[in-house]
Protein backbone atom coordinates (compact mmCIF):
# COMPACT_ATOMS: atom_id res chain seq x y z
CA UNK A 1 0.00 0.00 0.00
CA UNK A 2 1.19 3.19 -0.55
CA UNK A 3 1.08 5.86 2.23
CA UNK A 4 -0.96 8.81 1.60
CA UNK A 5 0.97 12.27 1.15
CA UNK A 6 -0.02 15.89 1.68
CA UNK A 7 2.55 18.56 0.78
CA UNK A 8 2.26 22.14 1.17
CA UNK A 9 3.97 24.37 -1.36
CA UNK A 10 4.02 28.07 0.05
CA UNK A 11 5.36 29.31 -3.10
CA UNK A 12 6.45 32.96 -2.41
CA UNK A 13 4.93 33.62 0.75
CA UNK A 14 5.18 33.69 4.90
CA UNK A 15 8.03 35.69 6.02
CA UNK A 16 10.15 33.72 9.16
CA UNK A 17 7.54 34.82 11.57
CA UNK A 18 4.37 33.97 9.67
CA UNK A 19 6.30 30.87 8.76
CA UNK A 20 6.84 29.87 12.67
CA UNK A 21 3.46 30.80 13.42
CA UNK A 22 2.13 29.09 10.19
CA UNK A 23 4.26 25.92 10.89
CA UNK A 24 3.64 25.68 14.59
CA UNK A 25 0.00 26.12 14.35
CA UNK A 26 0.08 23.17 11.81
CA UNK A 27 2.09 20.80 13.83
CA UNK A 28 0.44 21.83 16.86
CA UNK A 29 -2.65 20.06 15.28
CA UNK A 30 -1.01 17.32 13.20
CA UNK A 31 2.44 17.05 14.30
CA UNK A 32 1.51 13.36 15.55
CA UNK A 33 -0.22 12.62 12.36
CA UNK A 34 -0.34 8.97 11.49
CA UNK A 35 -1.55 7.27 7.99
CA UNK A 36 -0.35 10.73 6.02
CA UNK A 37 2.92 11.78 5.31
CA UNK A 38 3.07 15.80 5.07
CA UNK A 39 5.72 17.74 3.95
CA UNK A 40 6.00 21.39 4.31
CA UNK A 41 7.36 22.96 1.72
CA UNK A 42 8.35 27.16 2.41
CA UNK A 43 10.49 29.33 0.70
CA UNK A 44 14.47 28.67 1.29
CA UNK A 45 14.99 31.66 3.88
CA UNK A 46 12.02 30.05 5.73
CA UNK A 47 13.62 26.56 5.88
CA UNK A 48 15.18 26.55 9.55
CA UNK A 49 12.21 28.64 10.96
CA UNK A 50 10.25 25.51 9.69
CA UNK A 51 12.69 22.71 10.69
CA UNK A 52 12.65 24.40 14.14
CA UNK A 53 9.06 24.42 14.43
CA UNK A 54 8.34 20.87 13.10
CA UNK A 55 10.92 19.53 15.22
CA UNK A 56 10.10 15.94 17.22
CA UNK A 57 6.84 15.93 14.91
CA UNK A 58 6.22 13.51 12.02
CA UNK A 59 6.43 16.32 9.65
CA UNK A 60 9.38 16.45 7.25
CA UNK A 61 10.53 19.84 5.65
CA UNK A 62 11.05 20.08 1.41
CA UNK A 63 12.27 22.78 -0.65
CA UNK A 64 10.79 24.40 -4.08
CA UNK A 65 13.52 24.06 -6.46
CA UNK A 66 17.29 22.96 -6.49
CA UNK A 67 20.08 23.39 -8.55
CA UNK A 68 22.89 20.33 -9.71
CA UNK A 69 26.04 21.91 -8.46
CA UNK A 70 27.07 20.94 -5.18
CA UNK A 71 28.59 24.67 -4.80
CA UNK A 72 30.22 27.05 -7.66
CA UNK A 73 29.74 30.39 -9.27
CA UNK A 74 25.86 30.47 -9.17
CA UNK A 75 24.59 33.17 -7.66
CA UNK A 76 21.27 32.50 -6.43
CA UNK A 77 20.89 28.82 -6.29
CA UNK A 78 20.77 26.37 -3.76
CA UNK A 79 22.46 22.98 -3.88
CA UNK A 80 21.55 19.71 -2.49
CA UNK A 81 24.01 19.79 0.10
CA UNK A 82 22.91 22.89 1.49
CA UNK A 83 19.34 21.76 1.41
CA UNK A 84 20.34 19.05 3.54
CA UNK A 85 22.17 21.04 5.90
CA UNK A 86 18.60 23.37 6.01
CA UNK A 87 16.32 19.64 7.16
CA UNK A 88 15.37 18.93 3.63
CA UNK A 89 14.02 15.74 3.12
CA UNK A 90 12.43 16.65 -0.39
CA UNK A 91 12.04 18.82 -3.28
CA UNK A 92 10.12 20.10 -5.39
CA UNK A 93 11.55 19.99 -8.89
CA UNK A 94 9.86 21.10 -11.87
CA UNK A 95 6.63 23.46 -10.77
CA UNK A 96 4.65 25.08 -13.46
CA UNK A 97 5.55 28.19 -12.22
CA UNK A 98 9.14 27.21 -12.71
CA UNK A 99 9.06 25.91 -16.17
CA UNK A 100 7.56 28.90 -17.67
CA UNK A 101 4.63 27.06 -18.18
CA UNK A 102 1.87 29.93 -17.09
CA UNK A 103 -1.59 29.96 -18.21
CA UNK A 104 -2.38 32.78 -20.74
CA UNK A 105 -4.26 33.97 -17.71
CA UNK A 106 -1.45 34.98 -15.72
CA UNK A 107 -0.99 38.42 -17.76
CA UNK A 108 1.73 39.40 -14.77
CA UNK A 109 3.95 37.33 -16.34
CA UNK A 110 5.36 38.23 -19.35
CA UNK A 111 7.65 35.80 -21.82
CA UNK A 112 10.76 37.54 -20.27
CA UNK A 113 9.68 36.99 -16.72
CA UNK A 114 9.04 33.10 -18.18
CA UNK A 115 12.29 32.93 -19.32
CA UNK A 116 13.82 34.01 -15.74
CA UNK A 117 12.88 30.73 -13.72
CA UNK A 118 12.57 28.87 -17.71
CA UNK A 119 13.00 25.16 -16.22
CA UNK A 120 13.16 22.15 -19.27
CA UNK A 121 12.26 18.77 -19.62
CA UNK A 122 16.10 18.50 -19.56
CA UNK A 123 17.01 20.74 -16.57
CA UNK A 124 14.30 18.66 -14.40
CA UNK A 125 16.31 15.66 -15.08
CA UNK A 126 19.44 16.79 -13.71
CA UNK A 127 17.42 18.34 -11.04
CA UNK A 128 15.42 15.04 -10.44
CA UNK A 129 19.32 13.27 -10.33
CA UNK A 130 20.99 15.64 -8.38
CA UNK A 131 17.84 15.12 -5.73
CA UNK A 132 18.23 11.52 -5.75
CA UNK A 133 22.23 11.31 -5.41
CA UNK A 134 21.97 13.36 -2.34
CA UNK A 135 19.03 10.88 -1.19
CA UNK A 136 16.18 14.10 -0.90
CA UNK A 137 12.84 12.94 -2.31
CA UNK A 138 12.17 14.57 -5.04
CA UNK A 139 8.46 15.61 -6.00
CA UNK A 140 8.22 16.18 -9.81
CA UNK A 141 5.82 18.26 -11.16
CA UNK A 142 4.13 17.66 -14.41
CA UNK A 143 0.97 19.09 -15.99
CA UNK A 144 -0.31 20.38 -19.30
CA UNK A 145 -1.27 23.86 -20.25
CA UNK A 146 -5.35 24.81 -20.79
CA UNK A 147 -4.19 25.12 -24.83
CA UNK A 148 -2.82 21.78 -24.85
CA UNK A 149 -5.56 19.76 -23.00
CA UNK A 150 -7.93 21.44 -25.51
CA UNK A 151 -5.88 20.55 -28.48
CA UNK A 152 -6.23 17.06 -27.12
CA UNK A 153 -2.39 17.19 -26.33
CA UNK A 154 -2.46 16.14 -22.45
CA UNK A 155 -1.57 12.86 -22.48
CA UNK A 156 0.71 13.45 -24.71
CA UNK A 157 2.58 16.49 -23.18
CA UNK A 158 2.18 14.64 -19.63
CA UNK A 159 3.68 11.24 -20.57
CA UNK A 160 6.36 13.05 -22.49
CA UNK A 161 7.48 15.26 -19.23
CA UNK A 162 7.43 11.99 -17.15
CA UNK A 163 9.83 10.38 -19.43
CA UNK A 164 12.09 13.13 -19.54
CA UNK A 165 12.50 13.18 -16.04
CA UNK A 166 13.44 9.64 -15.30
CA UNK A 167 15.80 9.37 -18.31
CA UNK A 168 18.82 7.87 -16.91
CA UNK A 169 17.29 6.74 -13.47
CA UNK A 170 17.46 3.22 -12.21
CA UNK A 171 14.82 1.58 -11.43
CA UNK A 172 16.47 0.86 -7.82
CA UNK A 173 16.91 4.64 -7.30
CA UNK A 174 13.37 5.64 -8.26
CA UNK A 175 11.24 4.19 -5.45
CA UNK A 176 11.19 7.31 -3.61
CA UNK A 177 10.36 9.60 -6.32
CA UNK A 178 7.11 11.51 -5.70
CA UNK A 179 5.20 12.52 -8.77
CA UNK A 180 2.87 15.52 -8.89
CA UNK A 181 -0.09 15.77 -12.11
CA UNK A 182 -0.49 19.32 -11.76
CA UNK A 183 -2.51 20.72 -14.68
CA UNK A 184 -1.71 24.33 -15.14
CA UNK A 185 -4.99 25.70 -15.86
CA UNK A 186 -6.08 24.23 -12.42
CA UNK A 187 -3.18 25.79 -10.60
CA UNK A 188 -4.38 28.96 -8.34
CA UNK A 189 -7.06 29.54 -10.35
CA UNK A 190 -10.02 27.98 -8.06
CA UNK A 191 -10.77 25.51 -10.95
CA UNK A 192 -9.88 21.78 -9.72
CA UNK A 193 -9.63 19.27 -12.30
CA UNK A 194 -12.43 16.53 -12.24
CA UNK A 195 -11.52 13.78 -10.21
CA UNK A 196 -12.08 11.00 -12.02
CA UNK A 197 -10.05 12.56 -15.28
CA UNK A 198 -7.58 13.74 -12.61
CA UNK A 199 -7.34 9.74 -12.08
CA UNK A 200 -6.91 8.91 -15.66
CA UNK A 201 -4.13 11.05 -15.90
CA UNK A 202 -2.74 9.97 -12.91
CA UNK A 203 -3.03 6.18 -14.18
CA UNK A 204 -1.07 7.58 -17.86
CA UNK A 205 1.40 8.50 -15.62
CA UNK A 206 1.54 5.34 -13.48
CA UNK A 207 1.78 3.27 -16.48
CA UNK A 208 4.63 5.70 -18.45
CA UNK A 209 6.40 5.14 -15.09
CA UNK A 210 6.37 1.44 -15.43
CA UNK A 211 7.46 1.82 -19.38
CA UNK A 212 10.94 3.56 -17.65
CA UNK A 213 11.29 1.91 -14.63
CA UNK A 214 9.28 -1.21 -14.19
CA UNK A 215 5.67 -1.93 -13.10
CA UNK A 216 6.86 -3.04 -9.81
CA UNK A 217 8.64 0.33 -8.92
CA UNK A 218 5.88 2.21 -10.67
CA UNK A 219 3.46 0.65 -8.19
CA UNK A 220 5.73 2.05 -5.26
CA UNK A 221 5.66 5.35 -6.54
CA UNK A 222 3.60 8.32 -5.02
CA UNK A 223 0.98 9.77 -7.48
CA UNK A 224 -0.11 13.23 -6.10
CA UNK A 225 -2.57 15.41 -7.73
CA UNK A 226 -1.88 19.58 -7.48
CA UNK A 227 -4.07 22.50 -8.61
CA UNK A 228 -7.14 23.81 -6.31
CA UNK A 229 -7.14 21.20 -3.67
CA UNK A 230 -9.03 22.24 -0.90
CA UNK A 231 -11.49 20.97 1.67
CA UNK A 232 -14.25 20.59 -0.26
CA UNK A 233 -12.75 18.54 -3.30
CA UNK A 234 -10.02 16.87 -1.32
CA UNK A 235 -12.49 13.71 -0.24
CA UNK A 236 -13.58 13.10 -3.76
CA UNK A 237 -9.90 13.58 -5.19
CA UNK A 238 -8.26 11.30 -2.37
CA UNK A 239 -11.06 8.44 -3.03
CA UNK A 240 -9.26 7.73 -6.22
CA UNK A 241 -7.24 4.87 -6.45
CA UNK A 242 -4.40 6.06 -8.61
CA UNK A 243 -4.54 9.51 -6.48
CA UNK A 244 -1.77 9.13 -3.48
CA UNK A 245 -2.08 12.68 -1.84
CA UNK A 246 -2.24 16.12 -2.70
CA UNK A 247 0.41 19.28 -3.38
CA UNK A 248 -1.45 22.50 -1.94
CA UNK A 249 -0.72 25.75 -2.63
CA UNK A 250 -3.25 28.31 -1.33
CA UNK A 251 -4.95 26.06 1.28
CA UNK A 252 -1.72 25.38 2.70
CA UNK A 253 -0.73 28.51 3.73
CA UNK A 254 -3.83 28.28 6.45
CA UNK A 255 -3.38 25.74 9.19
CA UNK A 256 -6.82 25.30 9.60
CA UNK A 257 -7.85 24.41 5.92
CA UNK A 258 -4.09 22.26 5.60
CA UNK A 259 -5.16 20.25 8.63
CA UNK A 260 -8.23 19.27 7.04
CA UNK A 261 -6.98 18.41 4.04
CA UNK A 262 -3.81 16.20 6.19
CA UNK A 263 -6.87 14.73 7.97
CA UNK A 264 -8.98 13.63 5.13
CA UNK A 265 -5.66 12.15 3.12
CA UNK A 266 -5.38 10.28 6.49
CA UNK A 267 -9.00 8.93 6.42
CA UNK A 268 -8.60 7.56 2.90
CA UNK A 269 -6.90 4.38 1.74
P1 LIG B 1 -2.92 25.73 -5.67
O1 LIG B 1 -1.38 25.45 -6.09
O2 LIG B 1 -3.29 24.68 -4.66
O3 LIG B 1 -2.90 27.11 -5.10
O4 LIG B 1 -3.73 25.62 -6.91
C1 LIG B 1 -0.91 24.14 -6.26
C2 LIG B 1 0.53 24.15 -6.69
O5 LIG B 1 0.92 25.06 -7.44
O6 LIG B 1 1.31 23.27 -6.32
Amino acid sequence: MRTPIMAGNWKMNCDNDEAWELAVAIANEKGDVEGCEVVLCPPATALTTVLAAIEDTNISLGAQNIFWEESGAYTGELSGPMLLSCGCQHVIIGHSERRGRFGSADEDFTPELQQVFGDTDASVNRKLQAALSHGLVPIVCVGELLSERQEGQTDEVVSGQVTAALAGVEADDAESIILAYEPVWAIGTGEVCDAEEANRVCGLIRRTLAGCVGEGTAEQIRILYGGSVKSANVVSLMAQPEIDGGLVGGASLQAESFCELIAAAAASK
